[in-house]
């Protein structure tokens, strides 16, 4: 699978949600994740991001995300179309911590 991480907090940009084949993408109120079950691996995501923050999930050091994008998936909503990135999104590109600040 794929996985959302926590570079999107407070960006969420959405331009992954548009290519997505199959609309597994679920959106927290400062960050998306995707649902690991339903994430089909064609990686159309990962280039689409601005910022980078789509991973496969084989890369190492991304346990945490998986288990955040895992459980988050079950408990948001699904989002299916673009929309209008944060208002301080590109303030947002590259800062530290932010899940630890921001996620929600
Ligand atoms: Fe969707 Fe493909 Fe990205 Fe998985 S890798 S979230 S199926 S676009
Ligand atoms: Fe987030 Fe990048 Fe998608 S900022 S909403 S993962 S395009």
């Amino acid at each position: 699978t794929y996985v959302v991480t926590d570079a999107c907090i407070k960006c969420k940009y959405t331009d992954c949600v548009e290519v997505c084949p199959v609309d597994c993408f679920y959106e927290g109120e400062n960050m998306l994740v995707i649902h690991p079950d339903e994430c089909i691996d064609c990686g159309v995501c990962e280039p689409e991001c601005p910022i980078d923050a789509i991973k496969p999930d084989t890369e190492p050091g991304l346990e945490k995300w998986l288990e955040v994008n895992t459980e988050y998936a079950s408990k948001w909503p699904n989002l299916t179309a673009k929309k209008d990135p944060m208002p301080e999104a590109d303030s947002f590109d590259g800062v530290e911590n932010k899940f630890e600040k921001y996620f929600s």
